[in-house]
């Protein structure tokens, strides 16, 4: 093991000044963030809505997306989530939720954001101990992000995410795991169950291009 040099030294402990950096500026959101080992991924490797499946992932974990306007002035998201919940009176019965949503977001005056959903999004839950044990169900919730958000350079994580349910809880700690944001979107015509159509993906590193007018939305 090679002894730490002044220099080095004098790098770790200049860390945490960097680290306490926390921006909220629009721009500070764009990206694809994800949580933990970072399997969970927003984009065609989690949700593919054309036929309502999930590819499920090695292991749990959330991830958002939020790219810039589009040239319609659109400002889109999109949340893919993985998440394993046990019950407290019945510990053995653990509840595996797949969600995935997308829509369109805002940055409200106080600094909370808004996300709309986009009335596509769908969720499967497998609860072994429910009468029903594996279902698929719309899911369309509008959701709130409090005002205290923020974006920040993590010593481990890079560039990374602090992003609180409803509730003021704390999410996992999301990082960058793209500079390019990665949401997918609808081409084609929406006539069929639950606007659910055709999708492809649009990932490009600058500007997201959807691939679709916002008539078609
Ligand atoms: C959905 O479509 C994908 C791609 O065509 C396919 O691989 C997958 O098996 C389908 N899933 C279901 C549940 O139909
Ligand atoms: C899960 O891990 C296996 C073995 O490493 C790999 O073949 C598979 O592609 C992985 N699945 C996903 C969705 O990443
Ligand atoms: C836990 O299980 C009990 C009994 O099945 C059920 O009534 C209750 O709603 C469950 N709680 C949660 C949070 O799922
Ligand atoms: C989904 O929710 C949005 C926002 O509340 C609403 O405008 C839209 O009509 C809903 N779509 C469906 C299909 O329920
Ligand atoms: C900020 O504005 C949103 C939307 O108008 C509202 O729901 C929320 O309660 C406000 N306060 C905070 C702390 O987010």
């Amino acid at each position: 093991m090679v002894p730490l040099t002044p220099v080095v030294a004098f790098l770790l402990a200049s860390v945490p000044f960097y680290a306490n950096a926390q921006v909220q500026t629009p721009s500070s959101l764009i990206g694809t963030w994800s949580s933990g080992s970072g399997k969970v991924v927003t984009g065609s490797g989690f949700a593919n809505p054309s036929n309502t499946s999930f590819i499920y992932p090695n292991c749990s974990g959330i991830s958002y997306s939020f790219a810039e306007a589009n040239a319609a002035g659109e400002t889109w998201y999109e949340i893919a989530r993985y998440r394993f919940t046990s019950n407290g009176s019945q510990p053995t019965c653990i509840t595996a939720v797949m969600n995935w949503v997308h829509g369109t977001y805002a940055i409200q005056s106080n600094g909370s954001i808004v996300l709309t959903p986009n009335g596509d999004g769908y969720q499967q839950i497998q609860d072994p101990c429910a009468a029903v044990s594996n279902f698929i169900q719309d899911y369309n919730d509008t959701e709130l992000i409090p005002n205290f958000w923020y974006a920040y350079t993590d010593p481990t994580l890079g560039s990374a995410l602090q992003l609180y349910s409803f509730d003021g809880t704390p999410l996992a700690p999301l990082r960058n795991v793209t500079p390019a944001t990665t949401v997918l979107s609808r081409r084609g015509n929406g006539a069929v169950k639950m606007n659910i159509g055709d999708w492809t993906l649009a990932s490009t590193a600058a500007t997201v291009v959807l691939a679709v007018a916002a008539s078609l939305l």
